[in-house]
Formats: structure tokens, C-alpha cells, sequence
């Protein structure tokens, strides 16, 4: 190959590694601040709720108390304190995990995911799934029917990585779905399904919709638009592959496979 030609790849190379390193240590600037108004805000809520909680039964200990002083009023102020410190906890959680997406989609885009390839339980991802997210789906009424048709089976793959892809998968089945609705995860051999009850997608986006940046359909704010596209990637480097499905009923199904033998 041509010398110029051999310089000017490996300056292109050097370009795509300093814009890595320059990403990673920007979301390493920025997670720090992250977690530190989280951890601010954890405080907060523990101090307004010990208040809030002497004063109740300072209440309850002399209702006299409430006659001479105006002390209902504080009490409830000190519970909208609470709901701010509330929103400030999860709106730095949701930059945590934006920041982290940004992260692994580049350095998913550039092969430099380091996969930890073991036998392993598509049930173990599911039940794993289910711990991680079950509170945040019960606050919304919905339910999480695991179905277990995998008949003890292992697969080969990243655990934590396969349990990354289902998460996504369940985090977008909650972000479409309405209140009290069911999400089921159908665990076979060698496929996992997560199937909902929401509005479904049309099927000119099946495949726009696993590329990076690309979003649509009203809950859609909250993201990127980069959950389907590092899923698709992991599931490609893992020799899988991620399809997509309208039900017949409503909502949709995304099934990801692993390679049969
Ligand atoms: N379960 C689902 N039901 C309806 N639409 C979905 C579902 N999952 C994904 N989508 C569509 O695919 C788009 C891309 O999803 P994703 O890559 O996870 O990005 P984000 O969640 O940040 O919007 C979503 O914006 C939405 O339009
Ligand atoms: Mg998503």
C-alpha cells in the first residue's frame, strides 16, 4: 500500500482514539458532579423526612401545639421539599445512564467492548432484569410475566451485556406502555422475547429504528435514541441477532436470538 496513503489511515486511527478518550474523560468530568447532586440530594430527603417526622409527633404528643402554632403548614411544605429532592434524584439518574449509552455506543461503534464470553442462562438474564426494574414498573401498575420455556439451557455469551440489551428492551416496553398493563419476557433456549401491550410501531421504522439518534413516537423524549442501536451491536458482536415484531393483538415484541447449534 501506498506510503501517504498508510500515514494518512493511521492518522484517521488516531483521530477516532482521541475522540474515544476525549468522550470517556468528558463523561468521566461529568458523572462526578452526577452523582454528587445525587448523593446532595439523598441527604436532603433524609433530613426534610427526620424533620417532618419529629414535628408529626411532636403533633401527636400535645395537639395544643397545633392551636397556638401554625404547624400543619410546615409539615406540608417540608413533603414538597421532599418531591424536589425526588425529581432531582431522578433526573440525575437519567444523565448517569445517558452518559453511560453515549459511552458504550462509542466504544461499541469502534470494537473496543472487551466481551467476557461464558455458558450462561437466558433465565439468569430475565430474573436478573426483573430485580433490577420491577420496582420502577410496579410505581406504574404494570406487571412482569417471566415465561420459562428454556428447559435449563445455556447459551454463550457476556451476562452483564445480555442484561444490558433485555433492560433496554424493558425499559422501552414501560416507556410505551400504558398504566397497568403487562410486560412479558418469554425465555426459550435460545431466544428471549420482550413483549408489550403498548402502541406497537409502525413497520416502515422496524428498521430506522436501530440506528443511532433515530427516535419516534411520543414518549420518545426521555432518550437518546441510542438504546436499540447498542443493543443491535452487542447482539451482532455475540453472532445474534435482534428482531422486531408488531403483535396481533397491541403492542410490540422484540426477540433477541442467539446463534443455534
Ligand atoms: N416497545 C416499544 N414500543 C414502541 N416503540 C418503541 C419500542 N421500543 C422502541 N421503540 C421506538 O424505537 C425508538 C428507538 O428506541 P431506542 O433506540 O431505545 O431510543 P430511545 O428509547 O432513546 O427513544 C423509540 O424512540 C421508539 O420510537
Ligand atoms: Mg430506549
Amino acid at each position: 500500500m501506498d506510503q501517504s496513503l498508510l500515514r494518512y489511515l493511521k492518522e484517521l486511527e488516531n483521530l477516532r482514539n482521541n475522540q474515544i478518550e476525549t468522550l470517556a474523560k468528558v463523561s468521566h468530568d461529568l458523572r462526578s458532579p452526577i452523582h454528587s447532586l445525587k448523593g446532595i440530594a439523598d441527604l436532603g430527603i433524609k433530613k426534610v423526612n427526620k424533620t417532618s417526622k419529629s414535628l408529626k409527633s411532636m403533633l401527636e404528643r400535645n395537639k395544643q401545639i397545633s392551636k397556638s402554632f401554625v404547624i400543619d403548614k410546615p409539615i406540608q411544605e417540608l413533603d414538597v421539599i421532599c418531591d424536589y429532592f425526588q425529581r432531582i434524584i431522578d433526573i440525575s439518574s437519567d444523565a448517569a445512564f445517558l452518559l453511560e449509552d453515549i459511552l458504550d455506543s462509542m466504544k461499541l461503534d469502534n470494537d473496543q467492548v472487551r466481551y467476557r464470553m461464558n455458558e450462561n442462562k437466558l433465565m439468569d438474564v430475565a430474573r436478573s432484569v426483573e430485580s433490577r426494574l420491577s420496582a420502577k414498573l410496579g410505581a406504574k401498575g404494570i406487571k412482569l410475566l417471566i415465561l420459562d420455556q428454556s428447559e435449563g439451557k445455556t447459551c454463550c455469551f457476556d451476562i452483564n451485556r445480555i442484561v444490558q440489551v433485555v433492560s433496554n428492551l424493558v425499559e422501552n416496553a414501560y416507556k410505551f406502555s400504558e398504566k397497568n398493563t403487562t410486560i412479558t419476557l418469554s425465555v426459550n433456549p435460545t431466544n428471549l422475547e420482550v413483549k408489550d401491550q403498548g402502541a406497537g410501531i409502525p413497520e416502515d421504522h422496524f428498521s430506522s429504528i436501530f440506528e443511532k439518534f433515530k427516535q419516534g413516537g411520543k414518549n420518545s423524549s426521555k432518550g437518546l435514541g441510542l438504546g436499540l442501536f447498542i443493543c443491535k451491536k452487542i447482539m451482532a458482536d455475540h453472532h445474534g441477532k435482534i428482531e422486531v415484531r408488531n403483535n396481533h393483538d397491541r403492542g410490540a415484541s422484540f426477540r433477541i436470538v442467539f446463534g443455534e447449534n
